[in-house]
């Protein structure tokens, strides 16, 4: 794996008026732990972009967040706001969190339930001692922008989940911060209600054009809403980088197999290319050579085992039409079939290499038993070394 993929001790780079937020080397232990919830994290986050912190429970992303929002005092690290330094820990320096100027949204509705819509929205400026019209009109302006004009008097109790999140936004949103942190705002909301929630949220920071850090551990979520992603593990970052780049060139089997779904097919190398190019020959179909990338091509010498991961949608299944699978093809057996609307979700023991799981339209449906042949995208996978051809059971997960 190349070292710019991952995330090294970076050189300090200081302020900078282009870049919205900026992190450098943070890091946090908490007191009573040994390991480091964030460790040696840096990134720059752009105005008008929305970063995302992803990764599993316990990773890290809260910490981060907390740390940006001064609510958490980094051991090591800098964090800049523009050309503003907020924290700098060899120095001391530590802006208190109400001077941040940022807006921040968590996974609880954080509104106040004995206030109205209004009163909530309107604490951040009366704290700030903002006048009674300024104070109106910003509200009404906010709401309208969260699509809920007109609901100033509602009570707090009175509100839908969704309309509660959006208050917490607009609240979030009232004293316009350049830097909004929204820390899974979503996740208490039903599927349907999120889906729609994220659409909005894409519209209006685009309409705001301020810098957005969004924390979640659902992917769909990271890589809808994303101009760019941190995959973070056990607090390290894993790979950083457009959505599309993780979920087509991913930096190690972590991240691999925590964005999107794989099938993993067995192969031996053909040709390598030291660009990361592989060419590898499918285990138990001898006329089907796809192409892959690796991080790591010195390793990948002709001949070798290697995994070729593909995803789902890049294998199309279709009835087999005889003993053999043609050129670029390979056959399997159908082992279950899963119908669940906008595709059926098929297991297949692929000959030669174990169970798979593959996707097929629901209009040309296979049965439990069918013989089926897949056909490999021919390009665009990634290959990672392994031993595979030393595993007693073919079945076995790798
Ligand atoms: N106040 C705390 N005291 C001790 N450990 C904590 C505290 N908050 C979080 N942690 C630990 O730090 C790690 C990162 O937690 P967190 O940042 O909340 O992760 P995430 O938001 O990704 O789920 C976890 O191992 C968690 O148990
Ligand atoms: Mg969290």
């Amino acid at each position: 794996m190349a070292m710019s993929e991952t995330q090294g001790a970076t050189a300090p780079k200081g302020p900078d008026p282009k870049v919205a937020v900026r992190l450098e080397n943070l890091s946090k232990t908490y007191p009573g732990t040994s390991v480091p919830a964030v460790d040696g994290l840096s990134l720059d986050i752009a105005d008008g972009e929305v970063f995302t912190l992803l990764g599993p429970s316990g990773c890290g992303k809260t910490t981060t967040l907390r740390m940006v929002a001064g609510l958490e005092v980094p051991d090591e690290g800098q964090i800049y706001f523009g050309d503003r330094e907020i924290v700098i820990t060899e120095r001391g320096l530590r802006v208190p969190p109400e001077k941040r100027n940022i807006g921040m949204v968590f996974q609880s509705y954080a509104i106040w339930p004995h206030m109205t819509v209004e009163q909530n929205v309107a604490f951040p400026l009366k704290t700030r001692h903002m006048g009674r019209k300024e104070i109106k009109d910003r509200v009404a302006n906010v709401l309208e922008l969260v699509g809920m004009p007109g609901l100033e008097k509602r009570p707090g109790p009175l509100l839908s989940g969704g309309q509660q999140q959006r208050v917490a936004l607009a609240r979030a949103l009232v004293t316009e911060p350049r830097v909004l942190l929204l820390d899974e705002p979503f996740s208490n909301l039903d599927a349907k209600l999120r889906e729609q929630m994220r659409a909005e949220l894409k519209h209006l920071q685009q309409r705001l054009n301020i810098a957005v850090l969004f924390v979640t551990h659902d992917q769909i979520e990271a890589l809808s809403l994303s101009t760019g992603i941190a995959l973070l593990n056990l607090g390290v970052v894993q790979q950083r980088g457009h959505p599309r780049l993780l979920y087509e060139e991913p930096a190690n089997e972590f991240v691999r197999d925590f964005v999107g779904k794989t099938a993993l097919f067995k192969g031996e190398v053909r040709t390598s290319n030291p660009s990361g190019q592989v060419a590898v020959g499918i285990a138990g179909a001898p006329d089907c050579v796809v192409f892959g990338r690796s991080y790591d091509p010195d390793q990948l010498q002709e001949g070798r085992d290697v995994y070729i991961a593909v995803r789902p949608e890049d294998v199309e299944i279709m009835p087999a039409n005889g003993e053999k699978a043609p050129s670029g093809m390979t056959a399997a057996t159908v082992t279950s079939s899963l119908f669940i609307g906008e595709r059926i979700e098929y297991e297949v023991d692929v000959d030669g290499q174990g169970n798979i799981q593959v996707y097929g339209q629901r209009h040309t449906p296979s049965e439990e038993g069918d013989r089926v042949w897949l056909k490999i995208r021919p390009e665009g996978h990634s290959v990672w070394a392994s031993d595979w051809s030393h595993v007693a059971s073919v079945d076995e997960d790798p």
